[in-house]
């Protein structure tokens, strides 16, 4: 596990974006998973900023990790209008090329048996998370027993109440999301997990320092051989000393 703090979530952004870019670059056939959520928007940016100066997204794949049930992919408040207004209508990746859970699928089940099998056809290379004040990744949300594959989730309301702030009218939030299970985001060869604010704190110390469990779906990160935490100092602030002293010199450094 590695852990990154930078002064602030624009230097912690570029930082995830030249990485991005690197895959772009190096792989033929990348498949990026992406995440939604105010925490990827500065790094969707910044890849529609690195696509003006010449990168092609042409020959990426993406998979997003989740999506409201019920929301019209057109609806403002979906996840796939979230990825097209911040990301895809912005870049040269074939639609076809893109990939978010149908919220409106007539059959739930066979909509989480596709995107397994999606899932299964396009391995993906590097996941990017964010993580719910929760612990949740995706939505996997804190629950007795997590589930490894795609699957249909009903929102606690703690999680309701952190994302009413997309929401213009929070009445009208869906109660229920399709999410990518844990298993598979684990499946991802490697998994960049940004946190910023002060308010990340306490749940990015648990996910990292805590036991590995079901109360925090991020700490099974732990578990995998190929994951960096992306944090800025605040979302950093309730780590220990060790960590803020092995990141001090890169902070130094970004925030010249
Ligand atoms: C949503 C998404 C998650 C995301 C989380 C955090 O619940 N399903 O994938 O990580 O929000 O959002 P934010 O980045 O706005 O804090």
């Amino acid at each position: 596990m590695k852990i990154r703090v930078f002064a602030t979530a624009e230097l912690a952004t570029v930082y995830v974006a030249a990485l991005v870019e690197s895959l772009i670059t190096r792989e033929p056939h990348p498949v990026l998973g992406l995440a939604t959520g105010a925490t990827p928007i500065l790094l969707y940016r910044q890849l529609v900023a690195f696509h003006r100066q010449g990168l092609s997204l042409a020959h990426v794949t993406t998979i997003n990790l989740d999506e409201y049930v019920g929301l019209a992919p057109d609806h403002p408040q979906s996840y796939r209008a979230f990825m097209e207004a911040h990301l895809f209508r912005h870049v040269d990746i074939p639609a076809a090329q893109t990939h978010v859970p149908n919220g409106l699928a007539p059959d739930l089940a066979a909509e989480c048996a596709r995107y397994d099998a999606l899932l299964a056809a396009h391995p993906i290379d590097l996941q990017i998370l964010g993580i719910g004040p929760n612990g949740h990744i995706g939505f996997n949300e804190p629950e007795g027993a997590l589930k490894t594959r795609t699957h249909v989730v009903t929102l606690t309301a703690e999680t309701l109440a952190a994302n009413a702030r997309f929401f213009p009218d929070p009445a009208v939030m869906p109660r229920q999301a399709i999410t990518m299970g844990l298993e598979s985001i684990l499946q991802a060869r490697a998994i960049i997990l940004m946190a910023f604010g002060a308010e990340k704190a306490r749940i990015v110390k648990a996910a990292l320092s805590g036991e590995v469990s079901t109360a925090v779906p991020a700490s099974f990160l732990q578990m995998h051989s190929d994951v960096t935490f992306v944090l800025d100092e605040a979302a950093a602030s309730g780590l220990g000393a060790p960590v803020a002293e092995a990141s001090a010199p890169l902070v130094e450094h970004f925030s010249r």
